[in-house]
């Protein structure tokens, strides 16, 4: 199993939306398996769950039978798991754990998907903190999503720091950039986007992923832009995403 971690130290930069079309995509090809390491549970939103859905990663309650039968009522076409809302209390408790233990996150899959899955993509926070850890941990391909401005350039030190680190580790399969909602026709979007691959060579402009319309239209209605607009500017780039990461992992 490979897993892919959406990683951003901005945020709103597009991680839950790349993280939903990108399982989406891969889903036409692999088994895949979404997984909200994000306390803001944003990403089961964009598949049917229902607002405030209190049972996920972070609920230990919740076991595989529970989660299966979830996502059986809510027809969910790409198996996905929460993040959950459980009581404050709870969660401390249980970030505690995932503190001292750096396996949290794969015992916790392993637990709750012991069928096991080809792709795992892995939705994580911008602030640093135990999931963004977690979930870098495990990651065997990591996706670092960048705006075209200033405050996204500036986190480039610290995503070089978190991928060095994550590099480290046998397995690791590599890095993909992005860069999320560009407009050509702006000159700051250009001036960045060229800053940012002299900053550290072609890499940083692996997939250019346009501002469009149709990605709000597709978040609006509760679903993917891949779903909603197959067409669209933003599709055609996701799937050159989806190639990349099936390529990275062969
Ligand atoms: N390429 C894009 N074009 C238009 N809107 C986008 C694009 N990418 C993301 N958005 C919108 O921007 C907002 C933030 O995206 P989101 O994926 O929630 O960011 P994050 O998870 O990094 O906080 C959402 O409303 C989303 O629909
Ligand atoms: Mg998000």
């Amino acid at each position: 199993m490979h897993q892919i971690a959406i990683l951003s130290p901005k945020g709103g930069t597009g991680r839950t939306t790349i993280t939903a079309n990108l399982g989406r995509l891969l889903a036409e090809r692999s088994r895949v398996l979404l997984v909200d390491c994000d306390p803001q549970n944003a990403l089961g939103l964009l598949f049917g769950m229902t607002v405030g859905e209190p049972a996920g990663l972070s609920t230990p309650e919740l076991q595989h039978q529970a989660l299966a039968a979830t996502l059986r009522s809510i027809k969910a076409d790409v198996p996905f798991i929460p993040f959950g809302h459980p009581p404050l209390a709870s969660l401390a408790a249980v970030e505690t754990q995932a503190r001292l233990d750096a396996t949290w996150l794969e015992k916790r899959l392993k637990e709750l998907a012991p069928q096991g899955f080809d792709h795992a993509v892995l939705d994580t926070t911008a602030a640093r903190g135990v999931w963004q850890s977690q979930a870098l941990g495990l990651a065997t391909v990591i996706i670092v999503v960048l705006e075209a401005c200033a405050l996204s350039y500036a986190t480039l030190p610290e995503v070089d720091a978190l991928v060095a680190e994550a590099a480290k580790r046998p397995g690791f399969k590599g890095v993909i950039y992005v860069l999320n909602r560009v407009d050509g026709r702006r000159a700051l979007s250009r001036d960045v986007r060229s800053a940012m691959s002299q900053a550290a060579g072609a890499d940083y402009l692996d997939i250019a992923l346009v501002d469009d319309e149709h990605v709000r239209e597709a978040s609006a209605l509760r679903t993917t832009c891949v779903q909603h607009a197959p067409h669209s500017q933003f599709s055609a780039a996701m799937r050159m995403l989806a190639a990349r990461v099936l390529e990275l992992t062969r």
